[in-house]
């Protein structure tokens, strides 16, 4: 059966899920599109035991403080985001959501779309009152999806992103107002 027959199905992850195969698989994604040069936060792929560890640490976290999203096509993972409550005890009505990625072989077809939805929707429903979200200045893609989610731009630091030797781009930082208006 073709992917484009294939049902994409969305769903937040529980600890159940995380089999060795299950983060080899996000490993997988997140290393491919890091080697084509994709703006997730690392200047190399991540090895399969990083990537590991950051779904454990997210996923452990627990609904309340924090959500893990995959967009699946048969068994395999296609897309991932998540978001997270901040640490810091003062920040801590707040969220930044982290690392929305979906695979070439299925980018174009509203998979972004979809894991975003179900982030925020989560988020809502976790009280959190402000989504914050970074992304590279030259990231058009991630601009798109995230004005389409309603999220605005609250700062740009020109220069902050240092990929390599050189290279420089905008931080673009952005929020979504989650608190309910008065
Ligand atoms: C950004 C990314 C997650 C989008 O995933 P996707 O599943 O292809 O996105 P969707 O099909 O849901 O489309 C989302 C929006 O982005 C737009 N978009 C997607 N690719 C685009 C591109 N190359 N240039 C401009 N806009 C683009 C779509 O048109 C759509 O906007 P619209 O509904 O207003 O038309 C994907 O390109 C990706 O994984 N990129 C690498 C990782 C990354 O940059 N993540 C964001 C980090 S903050």
């Amino acid at each position: 059966m073709s992917s484009n027959t294939v049902a994409i199905r969305c769903r937040a992850v529980q600890s159940a899920d995380l089999t060795t195969d299950f983060t080899d698989q996000a490993a997988v994604l997140i290393q491919r599109l890091v080697a084509d040069g994709a703006a997730l936060g690392w200047t190399a792929p991540p090895s399969r035991a990083e990537v590991a560890d950051l779904v454990w640490e997210v996923v452990d976290d627990g609904p309340g403080d924090a959500s893990f999203v995959v967009a699946e096509v048969g068994d395999e993972i296609a897309g991932l985001g998540f978001w997270r409550r901040y640490l810091r005890p003062t920040y801590r009505p707040h969220a930044d959501l982290e690392k929305v990625a979906v695979s070439p072989d299925f980018q174009g077809r509203g998979l972004a779309h979809e894991i975003v939805r179900r982030l925020v929707d989560s988020a809502r429903d976790a009280g959190i009152e402000m989504l914050t979200l970074d992304f590279r200045g030259d990231n058009a893609a991630a601009e798109r999806l995230y004005a389409s989610h309603g999220f605005r731009e609250y700062g740009r630091l020109p220069g902050f992103v240092a990929p390599g030797e050189g290279q420089r781009y905008d931080r673009v930082m952005q929020v979504l107002d989650l608190r309910p208006t008065a």
